[in-house]
């Protein structure tokens, strides 16, 4: 029999129930005299210390004056693009031209690819991120060493092989087949060890022939427990773009749905250019939005349109979109969020923001079952956060009173420097 592994952490604890949205703030949990008890990674308790009783067995981590979070969920990123981010002057296609395809280009080399993806990896837990939706490159190698660095850290990750049979450049398009054969291989190797799991992964309409995308719902239909993970409607000349190479779709989503790519667990980065009709259509599909703020104000990609979303009651997660996102930190990606909100003469309240950056995210994935929040049994992937790491925020909490207030001032003004620790099942991690 394995040795038990029992701890209490006290501190602070914040964690979303459900959505704010349908319970009001009844779905968010705030315990200022916390504990959170862990048993072999696993949530076994979570509460007031003063209804929760602490085993005698439990080894006790005293951290009164922290706040406890669950971890983040990045709904979208790219981990070959570590290189390009901030790069300079250009909007989707002529970024993708001239920056982010020579950076993938070199993850041919799987040394290279090796180097890329731990720093990825620890470049998210700094920032509190504990599981991600994650593009690889379109060699196979990339995503074996992605999933390397990713096991060895115990990380609950997605990530899958770009498919992209044109319009790249010839060193980094595969085809029809091989794009099939490959994401085959990286399924039966991959998929379901440990934490880890795939993602089929064609680049977008336009990077893909109509075989390709034949392909990729084959590989869905074989493998229907799989993710979908693409980009839509991100810029107006992708939209006319994919408008005229698909003439015979009725819109972008079209193309997608006639392949079969649009159901439960497909996720669809960006999805700014959308109609109300497209809305409803992903809204019964049961398909998620990773909604990338960062990027779609870097690269000047336009508002999306959050009033829609929630109108159908589409899931929506939080995607840093990093190299196209200029922020691995969901915090910022919050921020920027609130403000594409305000430019639309709409407000999302802190716990929806906070819903968004957690359980939220990890519902637009279909996780929820594993992670987003301390319902027990679910795998303890969590942060400390010093709410007072700077002198402006310690400033500006001193005189607030709610956890609201609070929150929203960890939201608007926090980054990777209030994360003093980032802890994945029950253990803390080296990164911070
Ligand atoms: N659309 C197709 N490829 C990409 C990419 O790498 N980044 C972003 N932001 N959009 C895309
Ligand atoms: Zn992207």
């Amino acid at each position: 029999m394995s040795h038990s592994d029992l701890q209490a952490i006290k501190a602070s604890i914040l964690h979303c129930v459900d959505d704010p949205d349908r319970g009001g703030s009844d779905n968010i949990e705030y315990f200022p005299d916390g504990v959170l008890i862990t048993e072999n990674g696993i949530v076994t308790s979570c509460g007031s210390v003063h209804s929760v009783t602490v085993p005698d067995s439990a080894r006790v981590i005293d951290l009164t004056g922290k706040l406890l979070l669950p971890g983040f969920v990045d709904t979208h990123v790219h981990y070959p693009q570590v290189d390009v981010i901030a790069a300079y002057g250009t909007q989707l296609l002529e970024w993708l031209e001239r920056y982010t395809f020579p950076a993938e280009a070199q993850f041919h080399d799987e040394a290279h690819a090796a180097d890329a993806a731990g720093f990825f990896l620890d470049e998210l837990l700094k920032n509190g991120t504990t599981t991600a939706l994650v593009f690889g490159s379109v060699h196979p190698g990339s995503v074996d060493a992605f999933f390397t660095e990713a096991q060895s850290r115990k990380l609950r990750m997605i990530c899958g092989k770009v498919m992209m049979d044109r319009h790249a450049p010839e060193n980094l398009l595969d085809t029809a087949q091989s794009s099939y054969d490959q994401s085959r291989q990286l399924i039966d190797k991959w998929h379901g060890k440990e934490r880890l799991g795939y993602a089929v992964t064609p680049r977008f309409a336009p990077t893909s022939t109509n075989d390709q995308l034949a392909m990729a719902g084959k590989l869905l239909r074989e493998h229907p427990e799989l993710h979908l993970h693409t980009h839509m409607a991100e810029n107006t000349n992708e939209c006319d773009w994919v408008a005229s190479l698909f003439p015979g779709c009725e819109d972008y989503l079209a193309v997608y749905e006639y392949y079969e790519l649009v159901r439960k667990r497909s996720v669809f980065a960006h999805c700014i250019h959308l109609s109300d009709n497209a809305w409803r259509r992903l809204a019964k599909a049961d398909a998620s939005v990773a909604h990338c703020p960062c990027s779609n104000l870097f690269i000047g990609s336009g508002l999306f349109d959050l009033r829609s979303a929630q109108k159908h009651k589409v899931r929506v997660g939080l995607g840093t979109d990093v190299g196209g996102g200029d922020s691995f930190s969901i915090l910022r990606s919050v921020n920027e969020a609130y403000k594409i909100q305000q430019l639309q003469r709409h407000t999302i309240t802190p716990e929806h923001a906070f819903y968004m950056a957690t359980l939220g995210g990890a519902k637009a994935l279909d996780l929820d079952a594993h992670i987003g929040n301390f319902a027990v049994g679910k795998e303890a992937d969590f942060l400390v956060v010093d709410e007072a790491a700077t002198p402006l925020m310690a400033r500006r909490i001193s005189t607030q009173k709610t956890w609201q207030e609070r929150l929203f001032t960890l939201m608007m003004l926090g980054d990777d420097r209030c994360i003093e620790q980032t802890w994945i099942m029950g253990k803390r991690c080296q990164a911070n």
